[in-house]
């Protein structure tokens, strides 16, 4: 047997912490040979709903399981641990502004990062959920100098299955038959799910779809498909996000398999993107890491789509700035 690996989730007595914890627990994530220590993070006012979800991960006698250590302290929760889900974020408040809830949020990220930084293993891998994920990323990122940047990604992983699913229906064809599907940019309703290298059962897909169904259904579906949820269940994205962080992280950690998967990683300045930002792009995984796919073609559509969401970035890291160090500064002037 391996030895067990420990695994911190933050917000894990949310919707998706909930969701996520079993999942991992069950071997989804890291395979079915792997056993784990969970650490579940929270915040002091969710301690005792945490309390029993431990009871319930008792209560499912996982096999693989091997301890969980509950905590609202973000250094003991993280100590040692060789992968990290950040969930945990604020929600927006009432009245609260778009960069009201950045700010807030990124002084959490900023915070774990550090923590992070002191006491995680030294090649922990990090996939951060909590929105905005991209930029919570960068922000936790920065303040963990010792850590590599290529250490955090976020997750773009949900739009993607999304995405895939939709053009499964419209083809009538398996999700299994599809690949190549890749979201470019922010995970909000700026992303863009680009079908023009997609593949169906090998072959091109674009030339099965028309132009009016892609541009005017499938792509505003996708980036819209989080308010649709709300709207029809009255609650977020959970199982599904859940699910989306279990795909990211298995793929990362034990291999694509040579498909494509997007993720939002730093980006290296491909494709027109400042160094720096996160921005999810296509990328195969051979086990452990990632590798970015470069050097795609990118027509003038695909360009101003990724020009939108790019600038989006862009405008939600400079609302950030105050919490960056500033040698970080240096890597968006590249
Ligand atoms: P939720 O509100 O059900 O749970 C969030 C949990 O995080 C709460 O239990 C809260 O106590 C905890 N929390 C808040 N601040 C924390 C901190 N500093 N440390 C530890 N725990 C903390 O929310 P839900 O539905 O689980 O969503 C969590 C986040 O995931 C939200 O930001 C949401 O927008 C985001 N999300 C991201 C998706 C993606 O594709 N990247 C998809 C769906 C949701």
């Amino acid at each position: 047997m391996l030895p067990p690996l420990r695994v911190a989730v933050t917000g894990a007595a949310g919707q998706i912490g909930y969701q996520l914890l079993m999942r991992l627990a069950a071997g989804e994530m890291l395979g079915k040979h792997q056993p784990v220590i969970l650490h579940a993070i929270e915040t002091p006012q969710a301690i005792k709903a945490l309390r029993g979800v431990v009871m319930e991960l008792e209560d499912c006698a996982f096999p693989l399981l091997r301890g969980v250590l509950a905590t609202d302290q973000v250094e003991k929760g993280f100590g040692d641990v060789n992968l990290a889900v950040l969930v945990g974020a604020r929600p927006r408040g009432p009245g609260m502004e778009r960069r009201d809830l950045l700010s807030a949020n990124a002084q959490i990220f900023a915070e774990q990062g550090r923590a992070l930084n002191r006491v995680a293993q030294r090649d922990v891998r990090v996939l951060v959920v909590g929105n905005p994920a991209n930029t919570n990323a960068l922000v936790a990122a920065a303040n963990a100098p010792d850590l590599w940047e290529e250490q955090f990604t976020a997750m773009t992983r949900l739009d993607q299955n999304r995405a895939v699913s939709q053009l499964a229906l419209k083809l009538q064809c398996a999700v299994t038959d599809i690949e190549r599907v890749i979201i470019w940019g922010n995970h909000s309703n700026t992303q863009y799910p680009d079908l023009s290298h997609a593949l169906v059962r090998g072959e091109w897909a674009r030339p099965r779809i028309d132009d009016a169904w892609y541009r005017n259904e499938f792509i505003p579906r996708v980036q819209k498909r989080g308010a649709e949820v709300i709207e029809a269940r009255g609650a977020s994205s959970a199982a599904s996000a859940a699910n989306a962080a279990i795909d990211h992280l298995r793929d990362l950690w034990l291999g694509s398999g040579g498909r494509w998967q997007s993720m939002s990683v730093p980006s290296d300045g491909s494709y027109g993107v400042d160094a720096g930002l996160w921005y999810s792009v296509p990328c195969v995984c051979p086990g452990g890491h990632f590798r970015r796919v470069l050097d795609l073609p990118i027509d003038e559509f695909s360009a101003s789509m990724m020009e939108r969401t790019r600038k989006e970035l862009v405008e939600e890291r400079d609302a950030v700035r105050h919490l960056l160090p500033k040698d970080y500064d240096k890597a968006f002037t590249m």
